[in-house]
């Protein structure tokens, strides 16, 4: 393949920045249509970028280079270790990563697992939820689920038992990722750029202290819990595998990994739910057949649904971003060392080559039917691919089917809500506004 050269955009650094954050759906798609699918930007904080949408790019990018190695690509080093805390799926690449990865492949099949037992739980809270909010007054529909995702998260999926601390940790975990967590705050330069923002990361520290204390607390709880039959305690088996690779503090290096769950899967759940909910409301014929198909028993255009959702509205707009460690070539391009490539998902989902009529909302395209990584990659790629998909799906999946069957939800705007950032997802701007009817 003729290798072509990467166009630069011409914009003051800054405004690059600062446009990408506040209106990420314009400048991604402004930016393609004049320098086409892979161009640099400046970009803070990961500096020189070159972002793409091309999907041979991405097949590469996937398929042709490891984790590591000479030519080869890497995360972006330490990037959530200041919030997280040191746990090798956050902060190492290589044979420790992909390690680290085997070893939780049983937590989240048992997340997974223990989320299908709680499943009247979750439909009992969204009855009791949604049945508060009086008729025709509007309410968000993504902070009403938030909570909700977050209790079923740590109740079903982590087993905290009901009671006033598992009260504290939802109150606690809301507060931190919410009071804190911004885009520009996710990178290892946090430290020295926050004192900048110094009110937004006090607040951020104290939410973070409260969530820490009690989520310390909570693992210390789980130390005896058995290990046996189907409701496996996860926390005891995050417990267990973290004190083979942190024997000196197992209970730390837990509560980083819970902190990363809560972080991977609270706001991004939250938000698919709330897109997949705003395209079916828009779109009164595919509503009424997932609604006919729920009636019969059956999620499986739902689930179309919510797939379909994340390839409009990804809640991870750049879904994949990898630091290459030396020069290598990648679809028609050569890529420089110690670049920051980003994928954007969104605009490669918007391709007319993969998809016929990019822009309508077709649930029926995933029935059947799966997509390679290099065409659908709201969760990512290659060996990063996101841990917890189906997982995601499961929980947005319920949520729906639990919603749709009960209320009828009327959208407060006429027009799809555009994209905004919240916390570190993006979301829609008014948080999906209805109202019950
Ligand atoms: C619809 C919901 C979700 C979306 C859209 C999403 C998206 C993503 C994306 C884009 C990545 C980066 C992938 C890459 O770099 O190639 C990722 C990674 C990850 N996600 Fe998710 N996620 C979701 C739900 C969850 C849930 C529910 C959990 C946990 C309970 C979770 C845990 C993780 C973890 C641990 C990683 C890091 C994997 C690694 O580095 O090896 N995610 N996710």
């Amino acid at each position: 393949m003729e290798i072509s050269a990467i166009p630069r955009v011409r914009l003051p650094g800054p405004v690059q920045t600062l446009w990408s954050f506040a209106r990420p759906d314009e400048f991604f798609e402004r930016m393609t249509a004049r320098h086409g699918r892979t161009f640099e930007m400046s970009w803070y904080p990961f500096g020189r970028t070159i972002v793409t949408s091309d999907q041979r790019v991405v097949r590469d990018l996937f398929t042709r280079y490891g984790d590591s190695g000479p030519i080869g690509m890497r995360t972006i080093p330490g990037n959530l270790a200041h919030m997280l805390g040191q746990h090798p799926i956050n902060t190492t690449d290589g044979a420790a990563h992909v390690a680290a990865r085997r070893k939780q492949l049983a937590f989240f099949k048992q997340m997974l697992l223990s989320a299908r037992i709680g499943e009247d739980r979750l439909r009992d809270s969204l009855d009791r939820a949604l049945s508060a909010k009086p008729e025709r007054e509007p309410f968000s529909f993504r902070d009403l689920i938030e909570v909700v995702v977050l209790e079923a998260l740590l109740g079903d999926g982590l087993d905290v038992r009901p009671g006033p601390e598992r009260d504290q940790l939802v109150a606690a975990g809301h507060s931190w990722v919410s009071s804190g967590v911004h885009p520009l705050l996710l990178d290892s330069n946090a430290e020295r750029i926050a004192g900048r923002f110094s009110r937004a990361r006090a607040r951020f520290t104290s939410a973070e202290a409260d969530l820490d204390r009690l989520l310390h607390a909570e693992v210390l709880r789980h130390e005896d819990c058995g290990n046996n039959g189907t409701t496996r305690c996860v926390i005891r088996m995050a417990l267990d595998e973290t004190a083979d690779w942190m024997p000196e503090d197992p209970v730390g290096a837990t509560v980083s990994y819970l902190k990363a769950v809560i972080l991977g899967g609270y706001y991004t759940t939250g938000a698919t739910t709330a897109w997949t909910l705003l395209l079916l409301l828009r779109t009164p014929p595919a509503l009424a057949a997932v609604r006919e198909e729920l009636a019969a028993g059956s999620t499986t255009l739902l689930e179309g649904a919510v797939r379909e959702s994340l390839r409009l509205c990804p809640p991870d707009q750049l879904a994949v971003v990898r630091v290459t460690n030396s020069e290598c070539e990648l679809g028609p391009h050569r890529f420089p060392a110690n670049v920051t490539i980003a994928v954007n998902a969104r605009t490669l989902h918007l391709d007319e080559s993969i998809y016929e009529a990019p822009r309508e909302f077709r649930p029926d395209r995933f029935v059947g039917r799966k997509r390679p990584a290099h065409e659908w990659l709201p969760f990512g790629g290659g060996i990063r691919r996101c841990l917890g998909e189906a997982l995601g799906i499961e929980r947005s999946v319920s949520i729906l089917a639990a919603v749709l069957s009960r209320f009828t939800l009327q959208p407060v705007h006429a027009e799809l809500e555009p994209t905004r950032w919240h916390g570190f997802v993006h979301s829609p701007k008014y948080g999906a506004e209805v109202m019950r009817v």
